[in-house]
């Protein structure tokens, strides 16, 4: 099976997780492309979805599929939100921010009663960092200054496209922190949160309710157990 064909049945298997009608968060990625188109033509049917974007890119998505949505401003009172992630630890934490969208989908995720994940097998890993960078979002403002505060993490990198620094929708950088294994996500987690210049984490940690997996095998889901 495709890797695409995986991550389309990953966002159709989390339809199940949704409300009959109500607000949902709408994650941003190659799998969470699948599941706003999936949500279109369940409005086009009929049910009675609004939707909070989590990137420019998805809100243009789900513009064009025909879901109502909210404004940026928030505050949302959102039923569920599904998104996708680059890792998924046993435990069920996540690294994400492979598309640059993970401070917007932690305000989200954060505001949303019940987090639904969608991957594919390849996304399981023993821990994080295993096969991933962190990313970070970082004030463009001093950034080297942030870079040399983050060494002692790890390697960090600021990621580029066509040689230019990439830049969030709220226009500032992102970095890739090399750090290997995380033996205490959590510490990390803190430790970087709480250096100036650093905006956001790609760690989410005790956010994901279910993670709906998709491979080869087909479709299974992993609940947090509390
Ligand atoms: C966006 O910044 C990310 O957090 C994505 O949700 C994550 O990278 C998963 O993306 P894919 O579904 O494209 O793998």
């Amino acid at each position: 099976m495709s890797s695409d064909e995986m991550k389309r049945q990953a966002a159709r298997a989390a339809l199940r997780h949704l409300p009959d009608e109500g607000v949902l968060g709408l994650g941003t990625g190659s799998t969470t492309r699948f599941f706003i188109e999936a949500v279109g033509e369940l409005v086009r049917g009929g049910r009675a979805y609004t939707g909070v974007p989590t990137s420019i890119g998805s809100r243009r998505l789900a513009e064009a599929c025909g879901i109502p949505l909210l404004t940026d401003d928030g505050p949302w009172p959102i039923d569920v939100c599904v998104d996708g992630a680059d890792e998924v630890s046993p435990t069920l934490d996540l690294i994400k921010g492979g598309g640059g969208a993970h401070t917007r989908e932690k305000v989200v995720s954060n505001a949303a009663k019940r987090n639904v994940i969608i991957v594919d097998e390849t996304k399981l890993v023993a821990r994080l960092g295993q096969t991933r960078k962190v990313p970070l979002e970082v004030l463009s403002f001093g950034y080297r200054t942030t870079l040399a505060a983050l060494s002692p993490f790890g390697t960090p990198e600021l990621r580029l496209v066509d040689g230019a620094p990439l830049r969030s929708d709220a226009g500032n950088f992102i970095v890739d922190l090399a750090t290997g294994e995380l033996a205490h996500p959590s510490q990390l987690d803190q430790a970087l949160q709480a250096l100036p210049g650093v905006v956001g984490t790609g760690l989410f940690l005790g956010r994901a309710d279910v993670v709906v997996v998709a491979g080869s095998s087909g479709i299974r889901e992993l609940a947090r157990k509390n």
